[in-house]
């Protein structure tokens, strides 16, 4: 039994990482600026503590980052498109400071740490599948999409320094489109199950044609809790995603279809929604061969039982269904 820090415990991943890590026994705590999901009461779980507070706030993280831990997931981030577009100095200082300031810990409570990155450090690279040594392609400065990018990308570079520096137990894993219940209805698959269950059309960005590796969120829990427990991940970093590369109208045809929605899609054209500043990336698929052989690892749930499985939950969940659209 180890006692895990998770922060970000209460959001979409993180919620679920850490019923995974409290059902196996360990001692969890959670930090994290929200409240849990509703249907997750942290309060009444025996081995799981909530504590509020901000990873930019050193002294509130420093009271649970304490010499006792054995290990630290670091998912607390600012995360969406809607959130880089609106606060990109908020996005930049909790995703960089934060995770300065976690490292920093870790390394006095001689900790391991797991951070959690993202497909968005390649940027818009045309040449998929993305190995982990892929170019980053970003856009220009001016254009506030690549703030998250770039301050993933610092965290991932302060995480490999740190390691590499002072032998900080570090390993960075890169998600690509996980969904799942909970999940804020700022993405595609979350925001369609919302918007049918709710009598809304689905809403497709612009064609539709551009692809993803939507990754259910159990795979994603699977990846990142083998990247912590394997010895030959210390020191590096894996993709974490799906082979089943889908078209977003794909993936909007079948939420309809399994939630059983007749009525037709409305189209939003981000260049007028949006503006500039935001620039969408066309495919975006990972190279996984290093994850399976390192971690053993690769997803298990393909698309259609995982929105299957996130619709059934929405039903069940009116809490999550009423809830405002972001
Ligand atoms: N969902 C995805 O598809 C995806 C893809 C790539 C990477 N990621 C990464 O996975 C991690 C989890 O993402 P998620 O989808 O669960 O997002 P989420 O927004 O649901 O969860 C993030 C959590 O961090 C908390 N948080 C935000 N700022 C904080 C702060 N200053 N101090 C403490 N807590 C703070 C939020 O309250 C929230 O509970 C993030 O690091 C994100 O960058 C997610």
């Amino acid at each position: 039994m180890l006692k895990i820090v998770v922060t970000g415990g209460c959001g979409f991943i993180g919620s679920h990482l850490v019923e995974r890590l409290a059902g196996a026994g360990h001692k969890v705590v959670v930090y994290d600026t929200s409240p849990p999901p509703p249907d997750l009461p942290l309060d009444g779980m025996d081995n799981v503590r909530h504590v509020r507070g901000d990873v930019i706030d050193t002294s509130s993280l420093a009271a649970v980052i304490t010499p006792d831990v054995d290990l630290i997931y670091h998912l607390s981030a600012m995360v969406g498109v809607d959130r880089y577009l609106r606060q990109p100095l908020d996005v930049i200082d909790v995703n960089v400071l934060g995770t300065r300031n976690v490292l920093r810990l870790a390394l006095a409570a001689d900790a391991q740490v797991v951070v959690a990155s993202t497909s968005e450090v390649y940027g818009k690279n045309p040449q998929v599948p993305w190995s982990e040594d892929s170019d980053r392609v970003l856009g220009g400065t001016s254009a506030d999409r690549w703030t998250y990018s770039t301050s993933k990308a610092l965290a991932e570079h302060m995480t490999f320094a740190m390691a590499r520096e002072h032998g900080l137990q570090a390993t960075v894993v890169r998600y690509f489109n996980v969904y799942g219940p909970r999940q804020r209805s700022a993405y595609v698959v979350s925001r369609s199950v919302r918007r049918v269950l709710t009598g809304h059309a689905p809403e497709m960005y612009d064609s539709g044609a551009q692809t993803r590796c939507f990754t259910y969120v159990d795979d994603a829990i699977e990846g990142t809790v083998r990247a912590a427990s394997s010895p030959a991940a210390q020191g590096e970093c894996f993709n974490i995603g799906s082979h089943q590369e889908t078209s977003v109208s794909e993936v909007i045809r079948l939420v309809r279809k399994i939630a059983g929605f007749t009525g037709g899609n409305d189209t939003l054209d981000t260049g007028v929604a949006f503006g500039a500043v935001y620039q969408d990336i066309e495919r975006r698929i990972p190279e996984t061969t290093k994850a399976r052989t390192a971690l053993g690892w690769q997803c298990a749930v393909p698309l259609e039982e995982g929105i299957t499985r996130t619709i059934e939950w929405a039903r069940r969940n009116p809490w999550w269904l009423r809830g405002p659209f972001d």
